[in-house]
């Protein structure tokens, strides 16, 4: 629910492809390794009356309300708080050696991102971007302690932020001044380091980057997905498919390295599978969205 009493929806993207990559209209066993707000699972549920899904969240709120959503499958869905790099660990605790289809759909969420978490530089919020509350590292910690070069390293690297340096030395002067505390004060040094030319009157706001590197930074994204693909690979059956969205460049080079490196994965999109006009009409969300797919070959 959002500060009005309504219910924030997130709108799961590229459903439809998910659902028949994944081959879930045959019976299985799946993994969702980023429950979210549990549209995905819903629908892996629905589309076999069979079909079990065990998800993984690393954040503690999704998992809440994605179980009362999905209550009416009874133990055809069970979920674990982890990050999806423990999926072995997971399955090892099902008693389950192999699955069916792996799902990853990478990112935050639009509760995270609506909620009062400090993802978002359209709020003022304290500064947190914390996917998994139990972490102590908060991107306040990151900003207020981390010295000048690491941050423009994290900013430019996992931002990819060309104004980098300028940035890092704007916030290191800031909090000379007092400590840097809530999204509006970060995203106002941000706007402070950028040539105004290049972003006013301009759709995206000129923090997005920054805010994007230290959020990779707080939840060590790349580490996590580059430990966890080979594993959800090693942990399907043959002919069992692994799915990946990934939302921006950086994750998305990750993945297609993977799935080409792995000679028992014969990968069935040749090209990345993008969101239609009409999905992005709809959900605007969706628009950097982009979708590999690899089968576990039968016998090497
Ligand atoms: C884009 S949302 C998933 C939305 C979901 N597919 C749906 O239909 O509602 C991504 C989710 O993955 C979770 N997540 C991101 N990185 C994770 C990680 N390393 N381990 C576990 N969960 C992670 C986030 O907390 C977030 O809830």
């Amino acid at each position: 629910m959002d500060n009005k009493g309504r219910d924030i929806f997130h709108p799961p993207v590229l459903l439809k492809e998910s659902i028949d990559f994944l081959k879930a209209s045959e019976s299985g066993i799946f993994i969702d390794a980023t429950l979210g707000g549990g549209g995905h699972t819903e629908a892996i549920l629905e589309a076999n009356s069979e079909n079990r899904v065990i998800a993984i969240d690393r954040d503690e709120e999704a998992i809440d309300r994605a179980i009362k959503r999905l209550e009416r499958f009874g133990d055809r869905f069970s979920v674990y708080h982890a990050n999806f790099a423990q999926i072995g660990v997971v399955l090892d605790e099902e008693g389950i050696d192999f699955v069916d289809g792996i799902l990853f759909d990478l990112g935050v969420s639009h509760f995270q991102l609506r909620g009062d978490r400090g993802f978002s530089f359209r709020k003022d919020d304290a500064l947190d971007m914390r996917m998994d509350r139990s972490q102590k590292l908060t991107a306040a910690d990151v900003v207020n302690t981390l010295p000048e070069r690491d941050l423009a390293n994290i900013i430019y690297r996992y931002g990819e932020e060309r104004f980098s340096r300028k940035i890092a030395r704007e916030i290191i002067k800031a909090r000379k001044e007092k400590p840097i505390k809530t999204t509006f004060e970060l995203a106002k040094i941000v706007e402070f380091s950028i040539p105004k030319k290049l972003w006013a009157g301009k759709k995206k706001h000129p923090a997005t980057k920054t805010f994007q590197g230290i959020r990779i930074y707080v939840n060590k994204e790349l580490e996590s997905v580059e430990n966890a693909v080979p594993e959800a690979i090693d942990r399907l059956k043959p002919g069992g498919r692994v799915v990946v969205i990934a939302f921006h460049s950086l994750e998305d080079r990750i993945v297609k390295n993977i799935l080409k490196e792995r000679e028992d994965l014969e990968i069935i999109t040749k090209k990345p599978v993008m969101p239609s006009e009409e999905e992005v009409k709809i959900n605007p969300a969706a628009r950097s969205a982009k979708l590999r797919a690899g089968e576990k070959k039968l016998l090497l």
